[in-house]
């Protein structure tokens, strides 16, 4: 199956933070993809962004490692294409010096998109749209993207939103979570709201409970500076783990258009359940994780890894979460997150309730209840448990099976990375699957009060194995509401 892509209006795309590791790793690679397919326009800038004095073959030649390192089937044409269109400027934010050389590169094209990617320290956000603002490069035609963390907790994420705010209107703010650009997150609403099969067991009749795990393999490799301050539930709970919860939760939005979708994940933000000192002790666990195996090999400890022994910033993060609504009351949500766990592993599931009564004799065998799997990496797909009778003669035997759809194999089609996709909605004015300033200032709303009692409670976090699922606790938290963590790998 081939790609289909409408070829974009002309812009200039401005990346900040061109020469650093999500540039290197992400951002250069996913639009190198949109060349071969003609996406990218003949009049399509790229103009990279850094503290260091580069020429604009200096840094080409940057952007063709990054491209050949991380695309796996690269078209030398199309390659040479791409670089064409990259030029390169040196401001120091921080020096406040360099501007004059972009404006003089962004001059005479007020007229056609202008899109400033902020790919650097959260700290240089305020500075950058300031700067961006005195030196009279915001056009109407102009949009920001912002990378996460927004902020370190709720206060200084609206300070954040403030000063951005006083440069950019917010129809113009494209804050960035990569995970609602994942392929099988949008097929989540595809699911949910393209048929008619779920929708109306969606809720507390028919759902026992939902399991959101996002497990990782990796450690913190060269991001300890930055993950040391922040924390899994900074990086990952407040946001990809929270959206991903918003997803499943939220109501049928009116339509796609971006606010109808937002007000939605909004109300579910607003309706999760405080937690309470109590509950934070019960409710969550916290985890670190020690020297061990991962992928193979021996791999060191997190507190080995940052060359210090006395952090506790938490590398695991379990939680049940209650969302205080009619559709949702008494389902726990079990959110799990962690680096160095047993394998990649990022998916939903919903676990339907225990059939009200069976009509089979006991020797037919165990009746699982069913279960819809929505596995986001790898092998994105979705995979709905349900009870067959066992094929053959003889007495009526039940078994558990899968019906499966693994989108690798039924489409037979490259699954775009997610800054594909949520680039090219930026550059096209899309932000529906962009969070809005209130989502983001609610999700920490919550989040605030759980990083406070941690503080309180002067609790280390829990060690556990690298290569493990993580502490026992996080297994006790869900096993003594009798129920289990689904992993096909355990
Ligand atoms: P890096 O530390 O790798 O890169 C930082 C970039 O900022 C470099 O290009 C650097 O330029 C530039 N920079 C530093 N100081 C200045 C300055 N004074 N003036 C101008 N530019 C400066 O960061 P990442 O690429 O890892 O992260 C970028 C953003 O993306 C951060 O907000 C991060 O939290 C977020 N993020 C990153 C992810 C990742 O996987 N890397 C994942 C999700 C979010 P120079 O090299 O010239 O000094
Ligand atoms: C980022 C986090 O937002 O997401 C990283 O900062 C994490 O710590 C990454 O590794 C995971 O993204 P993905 O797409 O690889 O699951």
């Amino acid at each position: 199956m081939t790609e289909r892509s409408a070829q974009s209006d002309p812009f200039d795309l401005v990346v900040f933070g061109g020469t650093g590791d999500l540039a290197h790793r992400k951002l250069l690679p996913a639009l190198y993809h949109r060349e071969p397919i003609g996406q990218l326009g003949e009049d399509a800038r790229i103009i990279a962004v850094s503290r260091r004095p580069l020429s604009d073959e200096e840094y080409r030649e940057w952007a063709h490692n990054a491209v050949c390192e991380h695309v796996a089937e690269v078209d030398p044409k199309a390659l040479d294409r791409f670089l064409a269109r990259i030029q390169y400027v040196s401001v120091d934010v921080a020096q406040n010096t360099g501007w004059e050389a972009l404006e003089q590169k962004l001059a005479g094209r007020e007229d056609v998109t202008r899109a400033f990617y902020l790919s650097v320290s959260p700290d240089f956000f305020g500075p950058i749209c300031s700067a961006l603002g005195e030196h009279n490069l915001v056009t109407d035609r102009s949009r920001v993207t912002i990378e996460k963390p927004i902020g370190k907790n709720g206060k200084s994420a609206h300070e954040v939103n403030e000063t951005i705010g006083s440069v950019f209107k917010e129809h113009q703010i494209f804050r960035i979570d990569h995970y609602l650009g994942k392929e099988t997150v949008q097929n989540l609403m595809a699911l949910r709201f393209a048929n008619v099969l779920f929708e109306p067991l969606w809720n507390a009749a028919h759902i026992d409970h939902v399991q959101i795990t996002v497990a990782e393999t990796l450690g913190v490799e060269s991001r300890a500076g930055y993950y040391d301050t922040a924390g899994a539930l900074r990086d990952m709970v407040q946001n990809h783990l929270l959206q991903l919860l918003c997803l499943v939760a939220m109501e049928p939005p009116e339509s796609m258009a971006p606010d109808s979708v937002r007000d939605e994940k909004l109300k579910v933000l607003k309706a999760l359940r405080p937690m309470s000192a109590e509950m934070v002790e019960r409710n969550t666990v916290r985890g670190q994780y020690r020297a061990g195996a991962s992928s193979g090999g021996a791999v060191k400890g997190y507190l080995d890894e940052l060359g210090r022994n006395d952090s506790t910033t938490e590398t695991f993060v379990a939680a049940k979460v209650d969302i205080e609504n009619w559709r949702w009351a008494n389902v726990p949500f079990y959110l799990r997150t962690g680096k160095r766990l047993a394998s990649r592993l990022s998916e939903i599931t919903i676990q339907f309730k225990d059939l009200p009564h069976s009509i089979f004799l006991p020797d037919a065998g165990r009746i699982a209840a069913n279960k819809l799997v929505i596995r986001l990496q790898p092998d994105e797909g979705v995979k709905m448990q349900v009870m067959i009778k066992d094929p053959g003669p003889g007495s009526m035997r039940l078994r558990e099976v899968p019906l499966d759809m693994t989108f690798a194999e039924a489409f037979n089609v490259r699954h775009p990375d997610a800054y594909e996709r949520l680039i090219m909605d930026m550059i096209r004015g899309n932000q529906t699957l962009f969070m809005r300033r209130d989502e983001v200032e609610a999700a920490w709303f919550w989040i605030d009060p759980i990083l406070e009692h941690w503080s309180h409670l002067k609790e280390a976090p829990k060690p556990y194995t690298s290569g493990t699922w993580g502490p026992s606790a996080s297994i006790a938290l869900i096993e003594r509401d009798g129920r289990t963590w689904h992993d096909e790998t355990h």
